[in-house]
């Protein structure tokens, strides 16, 4: 059996309409000035299609970067909190979608820490069970959940996708080291409530699910968590802060994110930074961030990334990611969304008009 999982492909998917401080401006009480200083955020993309056509895409272009063809994918793993639908797993119908049918599939809801829970989930079956071609996505479609009476957190969250294809490799490279943490307890502070079978499903207007979160208290756990488990990384790894030299964390508020930062001593010139242009896209933030380092060849070969992340669940986690040879894609996949024809503000005019007063 393999000693280790090496990330050989990778790929993103934004969709095209962009959200900007000043359209949520325009429909509710808040102001570019506002959401830029408290959370870091410019903009944000809002999908006109479900979330199992973003991660397939992203998983098309993965898999093109890894020269990997659909049948030869054996496990497909969707890590997300905005499924299609309850049944049956998104990642059945992103099976259906990018063609992967000897895959198992399913999907796994670990909130905006999913990527992170995903690649330690795909790095253990290839190591203990001889899977040979993984698909690890991150996909969510957050602007779906915008409440738009609620404008602490509905300037936050945007919609995307970023997957990886995952190998066994001999090379020491790929998760050496990750540490997972939830604490249930907190489960409150950051839910969807009514959206299943613990809600009562003949209230009024039981379909109209949003995010309910207390983000001061989240915000003061979010640092915590993440780190603790880097440094439980670190102390694992024997690594020191020195060594890393590239920091890919979830990105929910860019002062969090300097949080970590500092808490790491590591400079923000080595930290990847998205989140003007995406919000918080949950379990899709640091597979997007990933592309568009290696986009940027701000990742080489042998590096080492530090991957940080919290939110639903309250879920936690750190990981220390070796990254193996290839760092170009060895080919391009040309699957597209279908063409988007509305604003983002019309995407979303049945939001607004049923969650304004
Ligand atoms: O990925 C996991 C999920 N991510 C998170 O949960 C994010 C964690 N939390 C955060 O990022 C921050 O707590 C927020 C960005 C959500 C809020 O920032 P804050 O600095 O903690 O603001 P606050 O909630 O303490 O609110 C400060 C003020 C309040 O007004 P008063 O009570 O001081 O008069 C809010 O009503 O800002 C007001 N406010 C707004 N004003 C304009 C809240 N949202 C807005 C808004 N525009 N969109």
């Amino acid at each position: 059996m393999a000693k280790y999982a090496d990330i050989t492909g990778w790929g993103k998917c934004l969709p095209p309409a962009v959200l900007t401080n000043d359209d949520f401006a325009s429909v509710i009480d808040t102001s570019d000035e506002w959401i830029r200083s408290r959370s870091g955020i410019s903009e944000r993309r809002v999908s006109h299609v479900p979330n199992s056509d973003l991660a397939a895409v992203a998983a098309h272009r993965a898999m093109a970067a890894a020269n990997a063809s659909p049948d030869e994918i054996d496990l497909l793993i969707v890590a997300s909190t905005s499924g299609d639908n309850m049944v049956p797993s998104t990642a059945a119908y992103v099976q259906a979608k990018t063609g992967a049918l000897n895959a198992a599939v399913f999907d796994l809801n670990a909130g905006c820490s999913g990527f992170i829970y995903g690649l330690e989930t795909a790095t253990a079956m290839i190591r203990a069970a001889g899977y040979l071609k993984v698909l690890v996505i991150g996909s969510e479609r957050l602007t779906w959940l915008i409440n738009f009476s609620d404008r602490g957190s509905g300037v936050l969250f945007g919609d995307g996708a970023g997957a990886v294809v995952l190998e066994p490799s001999d090379e020491e490279c790929g998760l050496l080291s990750a540490h997972l943490g939830c604490d249930g307890r907190y489960a409150h502070i950051l839910e969807v409530p009514n959206s299943g079978t613990g809600g009562d499903r003949f209230r009024d207007n039981y379909n109209i699910f949003d995010i309910n979160f207390d983000g001061r208290e989240i915000f003061k756990r979010a640092v915590k968590g993440m780190a603790s488990e880097v440094k439980k990384v670190l102390r694992e790894t024997g690594l020191k802060r020195d060594d890393i030299d590239l920091v890919i964390p979830h990105q929910a508020n860019l002062r969090i994110i300097e949080s970590l930062a500092h808490f790491l001593k590591v400079p923000m010139e080595r930290v990847a930074v998205n989140i003007q242009q995406y919000g918080n896209t949950s379990a899709a933030t640091i597979p997007v961030a990933m592309c568009e380092m290696l986009e940027q060849g701000r990742i080489a070969p042998g590096d080492r990334i530090m991957l940080a992340a919290f939110g639903a669940g309250l879920t936690r986690g750190a990981g220390l990611l070796r990254w193996g040879q290839r760092v170009t894609p060895l080919s391009e996949s040309d699957a597209e969304l279908p063409p988007c024809d509305q604003t983002a503000l019309e995407i979303l005019g049945d939001a607004i008009e049923h969650t304004l007063p």
